[in-house]
């Protein structure tokens, strides 16, 4: 299979992704809080780049179906009624709801990513439920970290790791790219202590300072949600499995 890895999401151009299975990962805090939004029976996550766009979609909608959650610095954003808390996404915040989500660097990786084949949100959270959809899809990944302002975060790059230790048996193609050996070694290097190093990682202790110690410890929690959030129609939605065997019956028609 042919692996793509970008270490943060700033390169990310549309031939990077296209025709592509790919995977966005933003492990402290907005995939994980995507996965656990829907977990909890959020209809839909829409995944914004700003305040100008989460505000043009919340005014085209009613205003009990939605409700508008992220962060700027960390911080709830003024006037939503969420932050990125993944905490906060309980079942009476969101459950029947769309979400308008507008983070740092998370939705701005997936609005970068949107022109995929396929696009889904990983975490550790989910990580045994990505990697089955990886293999089942069988096409060529990309793997897009979403890094912290445009510079490589270890808690994604070692989250990549493992969805390629996981889709590599543990082994390694002969030839891979820099940054996926990169990932992949972080991963293997730290494989028996991955929660307490990263929680020494610079998000963490960002987070951690601001008491949200919680929600790192939430999100460094491995393969506890079997949830896929895929991308179609401009938002997120719990995957039902149409989309990987749409593209498998696709292929073995071609064949
Ligand atoms: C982001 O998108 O940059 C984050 O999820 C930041 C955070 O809220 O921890």
């Amino acid at each position: 299979m042919n692996v793509e890895v970008f270490l943060s999401c700033a390169q990310v151009q549309e031939e990077d992704v296209r025709e592509r299975t790919v995977v966005v990962i933003d492990v402290l805090r907005a995939c994980s809080t995507i996965v656990t939004a829907l977990h909890h029976g959020a209809r839909a996550i829409l995944p914004v780049r700003d305040m100008a766009q989460a505000g043009k979609i919340a005014s085209n909608l009613d205003p009990d179906v939605y409700r508008l959650g992220g962060e700027r610095d960390g911080k709830k954003i003024d006037g939503y009624h969420l932050g990125n808390s993944p905490l906060e996404y309980t079942k009476d915040a969101v459950e029947g709801r769309d979400v308008i989500l507008n983070t740092t660097n998370g939705t701005k990786a997936l609005s970068r990513s949107r022109a995929a084949e396929h696009l889904v949100a990983g975490t550790f959270l989910n990580a045994d439920r990505v990697v089955d959809f990886i293999d089942d899809t069988d096409r060529p990944l990309t793997i897009v970290c979403a890094g912290w302002h445009n510079r490589i975060s270890l808690e994604d790059t070692v989250c990549a790791g493992l969805l390629l230790d996981r889709v590599w048996d543990g082994g390694r193609p002969d030839s891979v790219s820099d940054a996926a050996h990169t990932a992949l070694t972080q991963y293997q290097h730290h494989r028996d202590d991955v929660t307490e190093m990263l929680r020494h990682c610079n998000h963490a202790q960002r987070l951690i300072e601001m008491g949200c110690e919680d929600d790192v410890d939430y999100c460094l929690r491995l393969d506890q949600l079997s949830v896929l959030p895929y991308y179609r129609d401009n938002r997120l939605v719990r995957y039902d499995g149409v989309a990987a065997s749409d593209s498998k019956a696709k292929k073995e028609t071609s064949s």
